[in-house]
């Protein structure tokens, strides 16, 4: 390889390592997927006993309830800086409408946090008290979902 080739090179290797840069998602952006997928695997425990595909653990269950309150407690200031939502930018399902309706969504997002702690009040005496405190925070995700996520 000449110079001028090995050179061609380089230039085209900092090129693609300046696109590549600009292409990671955004720390905010995984932060809060990283949230939502804690949000799942804890419902995805709790879904699993109140179906009956795992037998129903009051421990379980209660430690899943709390980490969803713990989730719940965050606060999403840092979660959704402007310009990440996915008309900006690749790697998200966020709508812009979150950031024109940050009080809705807000309130969303707050009712996430109550009916988790409803569930935490239940989720240990028994499987149907379970149960029935589980829907109304499955609720709380689809509506947000629908409002502000995108499909897939
Ligand atoms: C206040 C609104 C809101 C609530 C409440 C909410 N979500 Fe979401 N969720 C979103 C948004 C917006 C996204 C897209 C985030 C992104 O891609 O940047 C999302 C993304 C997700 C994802 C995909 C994460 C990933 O890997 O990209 C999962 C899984 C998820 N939510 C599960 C849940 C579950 C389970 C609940 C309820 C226990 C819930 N969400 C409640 C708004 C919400």
């Amino acid at each position: 390889m000449n110079t001028r080739s090995a050179l061609t090179a380089m230039t085209i290797m900092a090129l693609t390592t300046t696109a590549s840069f600009a292409q990671d998602v955004p720390a905010a952006v995984e932060a809060r997927q990283g949230q939502f997928k804690l949000m799942a695997l804890n419902v995805g425990v709790l879904g699993n006993m109140a179906r009956g595909n795992t037998a129903y653990d009051a421990n379980q269950a209660t430690a899943a309830a709390a980490n969803l309150v713990a989730v719940s407690m965050l606060d999403q200031s840092f979660h959704w800086p402007e310009g990440t939502d996915e008309m900006s930018i690749e790697g998200t399902r966020a709508l812009p409408a979150i950031w024109e309706n940050t009080a809705d969504f807000g309130m969303k997002w707050q009712a996430f946090g109550a009916a988790a702690t409803g569930l935490a009040a239940e989720a240990g005496n028994g499987l149907d008290a379970m149960r029935a405190a589980l829907g109304p925070v499955g609720g709380t995700c689809g509506a947000c979902h629908d409002a502000y996520r995108a499909p897939q």
